[in-house]
């Protein structure tokens, strides 16, 4: 960095996630799973499921960098009835999934990579979106509901919430 460039310079770009995001997809993954505890030695736990085999149709990530780096992802795919997500809605809604790495929370990184991924979800077509969210959570569901998830269902430990991406019909100009 040069001398009259301000320390405090934060440059968030959010772009398009690739085969090449798998790793930090894995590692956001374990951000979300263990949201209120540091378990530095796990896996992603019972969640692998939203990053296994990344590249299946459907699959789709946004990735946010502060001046190059990865601070944060969001990221949706379809699952199977058979083998469904935790917030399995139907096999034309894709789950959601996000974190932002815990030193960079609370400067809007997440509200950023939200818009993305939902502008994406739209461009594609989808009518709907879901997600899983520990229902202790409530930042993260406070979120959810600024971008228009409404809760579903839920039990003891998690809540669904669906989005719906229908585009605003544009207004007749007279
Ligand atoms: C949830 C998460 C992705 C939000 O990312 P972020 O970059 O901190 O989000 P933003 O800075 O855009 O915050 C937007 C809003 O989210 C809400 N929020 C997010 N985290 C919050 C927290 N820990 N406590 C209170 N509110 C929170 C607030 O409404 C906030 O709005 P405000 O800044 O006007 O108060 C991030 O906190 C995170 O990675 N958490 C751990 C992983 C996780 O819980 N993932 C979701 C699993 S389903």
């Amino acid at each position: 960095m040069s001398a009259d460039e301000p320390a405090e310079t934060s440059q968030i770009v959010v772009r398009r996630g690739g085969a090449q995001d798998v790793r930090f997809l894995r590692d956001m993954l374990h951000h979300a799973y263990y949201w209120k505890e540091r378990a530095p030695d796990a896996g992603p736990g019972p969640v692998a499921l939203y990053v296994k085999a990344w590249g299946r149709v459907g699959d789709t990530a946004v990735i946010a960098l502060d001046r190059g780096f990865p601070v944060g992802a969001a990221w949706y795919r379809l699952f199977d009835r058979e083998r469904p997500g935790f917030g399995f809605v139907d096999e034309r809604t894709p789950e959601l999934a996000i974190a932002v790495v815990p030193n960079a929370r609370g400067r809007g990184i997440g509200s950023a990579l939200l818009n993305a991924l939902l502008e994406r979800a739209r461009a594609e077509g989808y009518p709907t979106l879901s997600l899983s969210v520990d229902r202790a959570n409530a930042g993260a569901i406070e979120l959810y509901e600024r971008y228009g998830f409404q809760r579903v269902s839920e039990d003891d430990d998690s809540v669904t919430m669906l989005a719906q991406l229908t585009p605003l019909v544009q207004q007749p100009t007279i």
